[in-house]
C-alpha cells in the first residue's frame, strides 16, 4: 500500500537538498583552505595548552589580528573561532583535547583569502540537510516502532523548558550535533505527537512526503511571491493548481480563474473567512453607503468556527450583529435552512442589512453538514454573501461519493478547504475559492508606488498580496503541486478512503459494546461517541466521560479530544494521521475500554 509518510521515502529528500546546492546560484569560491570547516572537531577533556595564549583556557585572549581565540567557558570548553594569521598559524593548534570545535575560521590561513561563516553554504546545506532529512525519518520511524518513546500527548507541566535551556542565546556557534541531541532531549518530551499513528485528536494535521519536499524546496528558493513580478512561477502555479484542484473538487466553473473567480492559498483557514467577510462587507456597503456598517447583520450557527467570530470583530461587524443560529441533533447540529430564513425575515423587518452567511461542511465539533443547497438559495434570494468553510472536510470531497456534501456549491460565492488538515500538504495550506475575485482585490488591494512596475498582458497578471491580509508570501503551491504530482490524485482519495473506512471501523466497535453509544451520525473520519448515561443521568455522564478521556489520554499511548454538544459532554475520535493502519484504532479502542471497564470497577459509573 502507498502510505503517505512512509519513512523510507524521505530518501526522496535528498535529491531536493542536491537540487538546491545545485541551483544557479553565482557561489564566491575565492575563500580559502578548507580549514576552519570542521564540525565536532576536538570533543573531549583538557585545557588545550598550545602555543596560542589562553587557547582553551576561557579567558578570551586575543591573537594575531583581534580573532577571538579561547573565547569558551572555562578551562577545557574553550572554543577555535578561526585560525588566525598565517603567521600565528603553525604556532600550534591547542594541544589538548578542549571540548571546543573549530567553526568556520574567521582568519587568514597560510595566506589565502579570509574564509567567513556564511548564512546559506551550499556544501554545508548539503552536510547538514542530509543529517537533519536522517533525524526527520527517524522521527516517523521511531513514531511507529518505539511508541512507547513518544506519548502522543505530551505530559510536560508549564515552563518545563525555562530549567533546561540558558538565559540567552550564545554569543558563539554550537554544533547542529548539540542542538538535536537538545531536541532529542528537550524538546521532543513537550511535543505533542500529532503525527504519531495513535493521534486521534482534533483534526489532524495531516503530512506527506511530497508535502515535506515541497516545504523543503520552498524554504531553500524562499522566495517571496507578493506579486507576480516578484517569482512569476509562484503566482502563475498557484493559479493554475487551485484550477486542478477546483476540478477534483467539480467546482462550478465560476470558481476558475478562467472567469472572474479563482483560487488563492490563505495561511490558514482563519485567515480565509476573514478576507471574505471583508470581501463582502466592502461589496454591500459599496451598494448600501458605507455609514450602513453598523445595521450589517451575518448569519452562521452555534457550530461555526470560532474564527468567524473574530473576522465579523476585525471587520467591524458588531458583536450583537452576529445570529449563531441554535442548532440540535433533530438536524445532527447542520443549520434548519427555516431558522436562518426567519432571522432574515426578523432583521430585515427591523432594518438589518442581512450581507453575509457561513455555511459549514464538516464543523469543528462534530464535522456537521450545514445543507447547502436550501441555505444558497435562500442566499441567493436575498443577495446575501454565501461562504462555505470546509476547512476539515472539503479535503474528502474530492471523492466522488463525498462530493453530495457540496452539493449545492453553485450558490456560494466562496469555499474554503484546509489542506493541511487532510490533503497531506502540511502545515499550512489553506485554498480559498471566489466568485468574483475583484470583490475581494477591492477590499485588499494597495498600491503603494515602491511595488508598481510595468508588465506586457497586464490584465492576466495577479498579484496575490491583494487577495490576502499580508504583503509577503510563501511559493504557497509548490507543495500542493507536489502533493497533486507526487501522489496523483487516485491515491489521495484512496488515502482518505482509508482513513474514513478507520473511523468506521472505530464505530464499529462503539456500536458493539453496550456501555456506549454513538452521538452523531457520522459523515467523514470523525466519530463521536461518550459512556452512554444510566437511567438518563447526564451529569454524572458528563463526569464519567470527562474521567475516562483524563485517562485515557494520561496514558500517553492515544490521544483523542472532547467537545460539547447540546451540553453533553462527548468524545471525539478522529482518523486523519498520515501512519495510522487498523492495527492502531483496534488498540485505541482496547485503551478505551480498558480504562472505561477501570471506572465502572471504581464504581464511576
Ligand atoms: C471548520 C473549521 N473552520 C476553520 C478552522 C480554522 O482553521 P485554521 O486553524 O487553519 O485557521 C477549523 C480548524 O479546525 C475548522 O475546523
Amino acid at each position: 500500500m502507498l502510505r503517505p509518510l512512509k519513512h523510507e521515502i524521505y530518501k526522496a529528500s535528498s535529491l531536493i537538498t542536491t537540487f538546491i546546492q545545485h541551483l544557479p546560484i553565482p557561489i564566491d569560491m575565492d575563500y580559502g583552505n578548507d580549514i576552519g570547516n570542521g564540525h565536532d572537531i576536538g570533543h573531549g577533556n583538557g585545557n588545550g595548552i598550545g602555543n596560542y595564549n589562553g587557547v582553551g583556557n576561557g579567558i578570551g585572549n586575543r591573537v594575531g589580528k583581534g580573532h577571538e581565540i579561547g573565547n569558551g567557558h572555562g578551562i577545557g570548553n574553550g572554543y577555535v573561532n578561526g585560525i588566525g594569521t598565517s603567521d600565528v598559524l603553525g604556532k600550534g593548534h591547542g594541544l589538548g583535547n578542549g571540548n571546543g570545535y573549530v567553526n568556520y575560521g574567521n582568519g587568514k590561513v597560510n595566506g589565502a583569502k579570509e574564509k567567513k561563516m556564511r548564512p546559506m553554504e551550499s556544501e554545508l546545506l548539503r552536510e547538514q540537510g542530509h543529517i537533519m532529512v536522517d533525524f526527520i525519518a527517524d522521527y516517523y520511524k521511531n513514531l511507529e516502532d518505539s511508541p512507547k518513546d513518544f506519548p502522543v500527548l505530551s505530559q510536560v507541566q508549564p515552563g518545563y523548558l525555562r530549567d533546561m535551556l540558558p538565559d540567552s542565546a550564545p554569543d558563539h556557534p554550537e554544533s547542529l550535533k548539540e542542538l538535536l541531541d537538545d531536541v532529542s532531549k528537550k524538546i521532543m518530551p513537550g511535543i505533542t505527537h500529532w503525527q504519531s499513528p495513535s493521534y486521534f485528536a482534533y483534526y489532524a494535521s495531516s503530512t506527506s512526503v511530497a508535502g515535506f519536499l515541497g516545504e523543503m524546496l520552498n524554504a531553500g528558493l524562499s522566495v517571496v511571491g507578493f506579486t507576480w513580478l516578484t517569482s512569476p512561477a509562484a503566482t502563475e502555479l498557484e493559479v493554475i493548481v487551485l484550477d486542478w484542484l477546483a476540478k477534483l473538487l467539480q467546482l462550478p466553473n465560476d470558481f476558475h480563474s478562467t472567469g472572474n473567480g479563482g483560487g488563492v492559498i490563505q495561511g490558514t483557514g482563519c485567515e480565509a473567512v476573514l478576507v471574505v467577510v471583508l470581501a463582502a462587507r466592502g461589496r454591500i456597503l459599496k451598494k448600501v453607503g458605507k455609514n450602513s456598517l453598523p445595521r450589517l447583520v451575518v448569519y452562521a450557527t452555534d457550530q461555526t468556527h470560532s474564527s468567524f467570530r473574530k473576522a465579523c470583530l476585525i471587520s467591524g461587524i458588531h458583536e450583537e450583529n452576529i445570529r449563531l443560529l441554535k442548532t440540535d441533533s433533530s438536524t445532527n447540529y447542520g443549520m434548519p435552512p427555516e431558522s436562518l430564513e426567519q432571522a432574515i425575515s426578523s432583521d430585515l423587518a427591523k432594518g438589518f442589512i442581512p450581507f453575509f452567511i457561513c455555511a459549514t461542511v464538516g464543523t469543528t465539533s462534530s464535522a456537521a453538514v450545514d445543507p447547502l443547497v436550501p441555505l444558497g438559495e435562500i442566499a441567493k434570494s436575498y443577495g446575501i454573501w454565501m461562504h462555505v468553510d470546509a476547512a476539515y472536510a472539503g479535503s474528502a470531497c474530492i471523492c466522488p461519493e463525498n462530493r453530495k456534501y457540496i452539493d449545492g456549491i453553485e450558490n456560494a460565492d466562496s469555499f474554503n478547504i484546509n489542506a493541511h488538515k487532510w490533503l497531506f500538504s502540511n502545515q499550512t495550506c489553506s485554498p480559498l475559492w471566489i466568485k468574483d475575485r475583484y470583490s475581494l482585490i477591492d477590499a485588499l488591494k494597495t498600491n503603494p508606488e515602491y511595488l508598481e512596475y510595468k508588465v506586457s498582458k497586464r490584465d492576466e497578471v495577479v498579484n496575490y498580496k491583494d487577495w490576502q491580509i499580508s504583503l509577503s508570501r510563501r511559493f504557497r503551491s509548490l507543495k500542493l503541486w507536489m502533493v497533486l504530482r507526487l501522489y496523483g490524485s487516485e491515491n489521495l482519495k484512496n488515502f482518505i478512503r482509508d482513513h474514513i473506512n478507520l473511523a468506521k471501523q472505530f464505530e464499529d466497535y462503539v456500536a458493539q459494546d453496550s456501555n456506549f453509544e454513538i452521538v452523531t451520525t457520522r459523515y467523514f473520519s470523525l466519530v463521536c461517541f461518550r459512556i452512554a448515561p444510566i437511567d438518563g443521568d447526564e451529569d454524572q455522564c458528563n463526569v464519567q466521560n470527562r474521567a475516562l478521556i483524563a485517562a485515557v489520554n494520561s496514558t500517553g499511548n492515544i490521544f483523542i479530544s472532547h467537545t460539547a454538544l447540546s451540553g453533553k459532554f462527548i468524545l471525539r475520535f478522529a482518523v486523519g494521521a498520515p501512519l495510522t493502519e487498523e492495527k492502531h484504532v483496534t488498540e485505541a479502542w482496547q485503551i478505551i475500554q480498558k480504562h472505561a471497564s477501570k471506572l465502572i470497577l471504581n464504581g464511576h459509573f
